[in-house]
């Protein structure tokens, strides 16, 4: 089956009458990393604890490898793991016993091979045999994520890996998650760093006030909602904008010199060249033009403002 995790109608109302997931309908498909992007209090690690069994929704169906979680919570918990926002060690503890206490929890038998595999991959080898509590910030973090996969889970949750983690660090994380994602596991980030979820994810969904806003691949939410912005550099000054190009949405710069033009990158017809050639007509013409591609953060930001 393609679709290892989907959620439908999943609402959560705190006690108190505080709504953090309204009405969420989501599928995730294996072997993808999803970004969860949101700002903080969106509901992001909301949402990730009713699937992990720890929040309890107000009403809504959670279902892994399409068996109902609230049904059968013991089939999704052997095959999830979390990596939660704290991070929250075992500090007089080794990276080695940790994990394979962690696996034990689970109820799986000793394994060294897999355990030993899981720290190699997290670079963690070279200091399975020391004090957790003398690992940088960084290693105490990966020593959380071989924890999470301590008992080899298919889906793993990653609820802000990498925030207060320095830029360094944050990619080397992010050629882990990656490297994770290439032994099979599905993996869910939480994440309010737009170029995380930019530079991470197959697929990304916008959280914002418990809504899940939208959910496309990366680059046809780029392409779709990108609007692109064409730069034209006159060799005159323009006087007044010719009559014939009011329709076009055009920006003058204060010596008018300078005409931004926005359009939708994914129409059929952009105008650009009507606008070249009336522009020509009227006796203007280009010095240069260049054209820019709105990223995903301004895509973010006007999605999350209009709300
Ligand atoms: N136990 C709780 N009781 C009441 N409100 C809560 C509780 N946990 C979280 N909230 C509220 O729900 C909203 C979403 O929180 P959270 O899911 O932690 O957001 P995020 O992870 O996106 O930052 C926030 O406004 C938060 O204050
Ligand atoms: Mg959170």
């Amino acid at each position: 089956m393609n679709t290892i995790l989907s959620l439908n109608n999943l609402n959560k109302t705190y006690e108190g009458g505080f709504e953090a997931l309204k009405d969420i309908n989501l599928e995730i498909r294996r072997g993808e990393i999803f970004a969860l992007l949101g700002p903080n209090g969106a509901g992001k690690t909301t949402l990730i604890n009713s699937v992990c069994g720890l929040v309890m929704p107000t009403s809504g169906q959670i279902h892994f490898d399409g068996k109902d979680i609230a049904g059968d919570f013991r089939y999704a918990r052997e095959r999830i793991g979390l990596v939660p926002q704290e991070l929250c060690t075992d500090a007089f503890e080794t990276p080695w016993d940790t994990v394979h206490f962690s696996r034990g929890l689970f109820g799986k038998p000793r394994d060294g091979a897999y355990v030993e595999q899981v720290l190699r991959n997290l670079s963690l080898w070279d200091k399975r045999k020391n004090m957790i509590r003398t690992l940088s910030g960084g290693m105490k973090r990966r020593v959380m994520i071989a924890k999470a996969l301590s008992h080899e889970p298919q889906l793993l949750f990653l609820d802000e890996p990498t925030a207060g983690v320095d830029v360094e660090l944050r990619k080397g994380m992010w050629d882990q998650v990656r490297a994770l994602q290439k032994t099979g596991v599905t993996i869910i980030l939480t994440t309010h760093y737009i170029d995380e979820a930019e530079e991470m994810a197959d697929r990304i969904g916008i959280i914002s006030q418990g809504e899940l806003i939208l959910v496309d691949r990366k680059e046809d939410l780029i392409k779709k909602l990108g609007r692109k912005e064409m730069i034209l550099d006159l060799l005159e000054p323009l006087q007044d904008l010719p009559a014939g190009l009011s329709r076009f949405d055009l920006t003058l710069s204060d010596d008018r010199r300078r005409l931004s033009y926005t359009f939708d990158s994914a129409a059929e017809d952009n105008g650009i060249a009507q606008l070249l050639s009336g522009l020509l007509k009227a006796g203007y013409e280009c010095r240069d033009i260049n054209t820019k591609q709105s990223s995903l953060e301004e895509i973010f930001i006007s999605l999350v403002n209009k709300k």
